[in-house]
């Protein structure tokens, strides 16, 4: 039974999201649906779980309308959907938020009623196991790392067993491992006759995964074509109407100074004995799986969570151990990784999270105008490209890859002198990618140093001057990305000598 949209609009105030999308998705097929930040995917896929209603427009099931009131509905008729944002709940047990809702119950002695918690801990188990997942079901689930959530969603939504699964960029937060993991399940499920829809920005994994692809672009359809003739010309011509150039300049030069030093800094638990040296002007890049700690590192570089040994030398300052006000007050800036729980304050606006972090710089004698907010802002948003209809809306009303950005620009308006890094791409488009990149490259050509976690390996290779590759808590390799292929930076992520 296929189902499909006809003419699907979708109205925000002050901005059309989806203007008429007539979609048809097969049985037994994985969709993809690819477009610019902002296009509309994440609205789709909000309307076909109920989430959203559209203004106007239907939606079809084996050829018979529907009615998706809610996303009890749409479960009901057996849509599930894992969206962009993560939204287990970070104070319930894992086993809790994969069984919200429909906890399974038995009667007690007497006439009560009582959740069957060994049930439902036995059951979660016997979900993520189909998945290799082995967690403690009875952690929090804020506890857990981004991917480990965005696995627990996926599992989750999987125990529906549903007719139509929808993926709003399962990968971004999956490392090389854990991606390929998912396809071979995408792959089973499709081969049950089920209707997959897939949403990524990693382009180079459409042809892992898709049989087909939808092309969104500013709320249109712009064309579905088969995989076979997905090349990355014909895609990006689609998305953007143009080719993306993905040149690194020849001119970044790393200046000798030292702009950050790690000596043997230790987490226990996280991290051991992490020395290196970040130059002026370079762009460092640190590889790895997920769990070898380098999200860890670059928190408690910053401060956010403190090392229990060794240095971080900034301007030949020692502290030990460094504290986040600190670190600002030097000029170190920190992206993280989770945009939504450490990034942004949803209910603020754009401007105003744009501006919170460079405050002390906007000020003049203790003034600050929201004109000169509102200048900073606009350059900003002209800088990275960003489609923000209202700067003073709440920043949650923008696109997730737009939200991303807003956490970068957040941090550039401070005038740092070395940024680290957290997954910086995750969820932009291949243009807003390059984009960032242009930026990190000018920051390079100011004496301004980056150091970049990334799953991306292809980029890291691409932009970085240096690779450091992290495992186990430790810094196995220093590679030089011009020397070094993607087969051989993925081999040195994974052997797995130290492993404990
Ligand atoms: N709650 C909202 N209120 C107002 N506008 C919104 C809201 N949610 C989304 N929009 C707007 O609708 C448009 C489409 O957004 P959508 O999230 O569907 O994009 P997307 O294709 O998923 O982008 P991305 O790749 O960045 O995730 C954007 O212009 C966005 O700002
Ligand atoms: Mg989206």
């Amino acid at each position: 039974m296929p189902l499909e949209t006809a003419g699907i609009r979708k109205e925000y105030p002050g901005t059309v999201a989806l203007k008429g999308v007539s979609l048809r998705f097969e049985e037994g097929k994985i969709h993809a649906l690819v477009g610019k930040n902002g296009a509309g995917k994440s609205t789709l896929v909000k309307i076909f779980a109920g989430a959203l209603q559209p203004t106007a427009g239907s939606i079809l099931l084996n050829g018979t309308p529907i009615q998706l009131r809610s996303p009890r509905e749409a479960l009901e008729k057996g849509i599930a959907a894992v969206h962009q944002e993560l939204s287990l709940v970070p104070e319930l047990s894992v086993a809790e938020n994969i069984f919200l809702g429909r906890l399974p119950v038995k009667t007690g002695f007497g006439q009560g009623m009582f959740v069957d918690w060994r049930e439902v801990e036995r059951r979660a188990e016997e979900t993520l196991a189909g998945f290799e997942l082995h967690l403690d079901v009875r952690a929090k689930a804020g506890r857990l790392g981004v991917a480990q959530q965005q696995m627990v969603e996926i599992a989750k939504a999987m125990s529906y067993n549903p007719a139509v699964l929808m993926l709003d960029e399962p990968t971004s937060a999956l490392a090389r491992r854990e991606t390929e993991h998912l396809f071979e399940l995408l792959h089973r499920l499709a081969s049950r006759g089920i209707i997959l829809l897939y949403i990524t920005h990693r382009l180079q994994e459409l042809q892992g995964i898709a049989d087909e692809i939808s092309v969104l672009r500013n709320g249109e359809v712009a064309g579905t074509i088969g995989i076979q003739e997905a090349s990355p010309a014909t895609l990006a011509g689609l998305m953007f109407g143009q080719t993306i150039p993905t040149e690194r300049p020849a001119d970044l030069p790393v200046q000798a100074a030292a702009a950050l030093e790690i000596r043997n800094l230790t987490r226990t638990g996280a991290f051991q004995e992490v020395s290196f040296t970040l130059h002026r002007g370079e762009i460092l890049g640190i590889a790895g799986l997920l769990g070898a700690g380098r999200t860890e590192l670059l928190r408690s570089i910053f401060g956010v969570d403190p090392a229990d040994s060794g240095e971080v030398v900034v301007d030949g300052m020692v502290l030990r151990p460094s504290s986040p006000s600190q670190m600002k007050r030097l000029g170190i800036a920190l992206t993280p990784e989770n945009r939504k729980a450490e990034g942004l304050i949803q209910n603020a606006s754009t401007r105003f999270n744009m501006c919170i972090a460079s405050l002390d710089r906007l000020t003049t004698g203790g003034f600050i105008t929201r004109e000169r907010e509102r200048t900073v802002v606009r350059s900003m948003v002209k800088n990275l490209d960003m489609l923000v209809g209202d700067m003073e809306a709440p920043v949650s009303m923008l696109s997730g890859g737009n939200q991303q950005k807003v956490v970068a620009g957040k941090w550039l308006n401070t005038a740092p002198r070395v940024i680290l890094f957290d997954e910086p791409t995750r969820g932009i488009d291949v243009q807003a990618k390059q984009q960032m990149f242009q930026i990190i490259y000018d920051l390079s050509r100011k004496g301004i140093s980056s150091l970049v976690v990334s799953s991306e390996l292809e980029e890291l290779l691409d932009i970085c001057h240096r690779i450091l590759v992290m495992r186990s808590g430790r810094i196995v390799a220093t590679l030089d990305p011009r020397r070094t292929t993607i087969e051989q930076l993925v081999v040195t992520c994974m052997e797995d000598g130290t492993r404990s």
